[in-house]
């Protein structure tokens, strides 16, 4: 295989498919050209995603949302310059169905294939041109704060293709500690959306639940959602009408105490490292309370913050095409043999 590149222009087609999105984009030369998703409904019924049913629903979709993707890109497969793809971490099944397309692809194509961290693409969705769209962009060195349904950690982003995270949480992440309490309290799924939406009408001083006591800028939200848990069991004792009389303060007073864990650990890391540079990504980037302390954080800190597009947070292959890009310019590509993971930090 020739993996030196005689094109002009670099376009990378990226695959993501480590959780229940099947999603493809391309990018030429940094540049945006495609963005295409498709969400799998058929996991809502469970309050959760079934592994099982997730692979089968990747194997669907992965072949139409490649072709639209190509489609809108105006670009054939002929043109591309390597296939980027989510190696992990994610759902094992979830995550085999998209590797296996691209090596296959790439294979056939005779082009190179880049395996991206999904973790590292949730950080450089911060680099996705837009054509006519002007965005600030962080430079290097700068913290971000990234938080999904399985991850919350503080990374310091050094450069495109070097990371280090300086703290994690040691138990649950801040989206599934949201999910499972918006579980219990008999919403939908996912529940960070929704209890975004309640949080917005409620009043987040109403209630008050535990806050870790950990060392460092690690995190832990076991504690809260437990805490949330035994409240709402002990109220419902008295009122069993207690979470449709409540629904909207415990949103708030919930959201507002995972806003909390989350921002004092990050001002502590901006505190020691003297950076003021601050990013946030990964799905929870969605929420309208954390939104919110990021701007309040800026002025009153003197902080430097950037947001992702709302539609760059959750998962996309936007961001793994971008992060292919970087990866493709330093020469960093992939061979077949390398398998699908998935656990590992950044
Ligand atoms: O990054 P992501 O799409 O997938 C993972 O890689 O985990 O994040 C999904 C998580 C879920 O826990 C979901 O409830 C949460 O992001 N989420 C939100 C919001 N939108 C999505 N959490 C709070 N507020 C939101 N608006």
């Amino acid at each position: 295989m020739d993996l030196t590149n005689d094109k002009k222009d670099v376009v990378i087609l990226g695959i993501e498919s480590s959780c229940d999105d099947t999603s493809a984009a391309v990018i030429r030369n940094g540049v945006l050209l495609s963005n295409v998703t498709a969400s799998q409904a058929v996991h809502e019924n469970f309050g959760g995603v079934v592994p099982e049913l997730a692979s089968r629903a990747h194997e669907q979709n992965i072949v139409p949302v490649v072709d639209q993707a190509l489609k809108q890109a105006g670009v054939d497969k002929s043109d591309l310059s390597a296939i980027a793809f989510t190696r992990g971490p994610g759902l094992m099944g979830s995550l085999l169905v998209g590797v296996s397309f691209a090596k296959g692809m790439a294979r056939a194509l005779g082009i190179p294939m880049v395996d991206v961290n999904h973790l590292q693409g949730h950080v450089l969705a911060h680099f996705i041109d837009e054509k006519d769209v002007e965005r600030a962009k962080p430079s290097f060195p700068f913290l971000c704060l990234l938080v999904s349904g399985g991850n919350s950690q503080i990374v310091l982003v050094k450069a495109y293709n070097d990371m280090q995270v300086i703290g994690q949480t040691i138990d649950d992440a801040a989206g599934e500690a949201i999910d499972k309490c918006s579980k219990v309290m008999g919403l939908g799924y996912p529940g960070g959306p929704i209890i975004d939406r309640l949080a917005r009408q409620g009043n987040p001083k109403a209630f008050t639940f535990s806050r870790p006591n950990i060392p460092g800028y690690d995190y832990s939200f076991s504690g809260l959602k437990t805490s949330f848990l035994y409240f709402l069991r002990d109220q419902l004792k008295e009122d069993p009408q207690f979470i449709e009389h409540h629904k909207e303060d415990l949103a708030a007073s919930l959201e507002y105490a995972v806003v909390d864990i989350l921002m004092k650990k990050l001002r502590l890391a901006v505190k020691d490292l003297g950076i003021r540079q601050v990013a946030v990504a990964g799905g929870v980037s969605a929420n309208t309370g954390l939104r919110n302390a990021f701007y309040d954080y800026a002025k009153r800190y003197h902080w430097e913050v950037f947001i992702p597009k709302f539609g760059f947070t959750t998962d996309n292959a936007a961001m793994i095409a971008i992060t292919g890009y970087y990866k493709y310019l330093d020469g960093d590509f992939c061979s077949i043999d390398k398998p699908a993971f998935s656990r590992v930090a950044l």
